[in-house]
């Protein structure tokens, strides 16, 4: 089958009470890994690439690896999401490139640093969305910000600084028409969430309760969801690397959340973690080897793995089957009713 919309498949968790992990991909050994872990758990996959991913990767090569990812695994609804856009040219990129979803991440002006106005959020996100849903391309927006930057990444801000506010949440949705809203909870991305392992205080629940109670019908993402497992760091730290002592977002609550609303999960640190550590375990045990293959095969069999116990974690496992694809075309008529109904 295509590439199908997001909207489709958050409609369908939505329907199941379910999540659906959303992995990061910046090569096609990554790529291999969340489709195998799919079709092992017949799983819905969503592929996301961040802007970094689309410049590492020149995104023509990414865009055919999925487009190779929907013939080989043609029984997998897959979506192709463009992960916190910058700008609104960088979401019309990806929208004319092929990709079936953009986050317009306009909760920070185009630099990915500085927060942003309200304003300035509404007005991007609504100018992505307008372009987006006449192709039938999901949007998805984000309203506060998350924390972390030990990686280069994000705002540099602490998780708790610029937590959702309940009220704007509401008016942004009702100005934008966002598919999915992304929300800050006290999550971070990176490997350095809490310097301690979490209690059921550390991440703003109630607020998602709240936002959640006020916007039913709003697919709602948590980013920053790794859980930086423990014995990934350990694999990493046992074969010479120097992570340092650090908890990631405890699995009950990304399901307490997927309870009250949230439908996407996004999840790369994880992986990043798996990656590492199967090649270093290769590197250390096998000084001898210098073939690419010897490492990236363990590499890509770690993360496959790590992907497919989110997938089963998260509730969409078995759900691959449940649904036929809707078109793009289909979704741009949708849209198109619901603006003049
Ligand atoms: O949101 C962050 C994702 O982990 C992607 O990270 O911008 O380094 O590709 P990146
Ligand atoms: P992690 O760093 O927790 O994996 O978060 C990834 C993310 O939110 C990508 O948008
Ligand atoms: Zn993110």
């Amino acid at each position: 089958m295509p590439l199908v919309s997001m909207r489709q498949l958050l409609d369908e968790a939505a329907k199941g009470a379910y999540g659906v992990g959303a992995f990061n991909v910046n090569n096609m050994e990554q790529i291999q890994a969340i489709m195998e872990a799919a079709r092992e758990t017949k799983s819905p996959a969503i592929v996301q690439a961040s802007r970094g991913a689309r410049s590492y990767s020149q995104d023509r090569f990414l865009y055919h690896l999925m487009l190779a990812a929907t013939e080989l695994y043609p029984e997998i609804p897959t979506v192709l999401h463009l992960d916190h856009g910058n700008s609104v040219e960088t979401c019309k990129s990806a929208i004319a490139m092929g990709f079936t979803s953009v986050m317009m991440d306009g909760s920070l002006m185009p630099d990915g640093k500085t927060p942003s106005t309200f304003e300035y959020n509404v007005k991007a996100t609504r100018e992505v969305v307008e372009t987006a849903h006449s192709k039938g391309i999901t949007v998805e927006g984000e309203i506060g910000c998350l924390g972390g930057i030990e990686d280069g990444h994000g705002a540099g801000l602490d998780g708790l600084s610029h937590l959702t506010d309940p009220d704007q949440a509401v008016e942004f949705v009702g100005q934008t028409g966002v598919d999915a809203l992304a929300i800050a909870i006290g999550t971070s991305h990176g490997a350095y969430k809490f310097t301690s392992k979490p209690t059921g205080e550390t991440l703003k629940m109630d607020r998602l309760l709240e936002i959640h109670r006020r916007l039913p019908n709003t697919h709602l993402v948590m980013h920053g969801s790794s859980s930086v497992p423990k014995d990934l760091q350990d694999i990493i730290n046992q074969y010479g690397g120097k992570l340092k002592p650090t908890w990631g977002v405890p699995i009950e609550e990304i399901q307490l959340g997927i309870k009250n609303g949230v439908r996407k999960i996004n999840v790369d640190t994880d992986n990043r973690l798996a990656i590492t550590g199967a090649i270093r375990k290769v590197f250390a045990e096998k000084p001898e080897e210098f073939d690419p293959r010897s490492y990236l095969k363990p590499a890509r069999d770690a993360m496959k793995k790590v992907v497919a116990l989110r997938m089963t974690q998260f509730g969409q496992a078995g759900h691959a089957g449940d649904y036929a694809p809707i078109s793009l075309e289909e979704m741009a008529k949708r849209y198109q009713r619901h603006l003049t109904a």
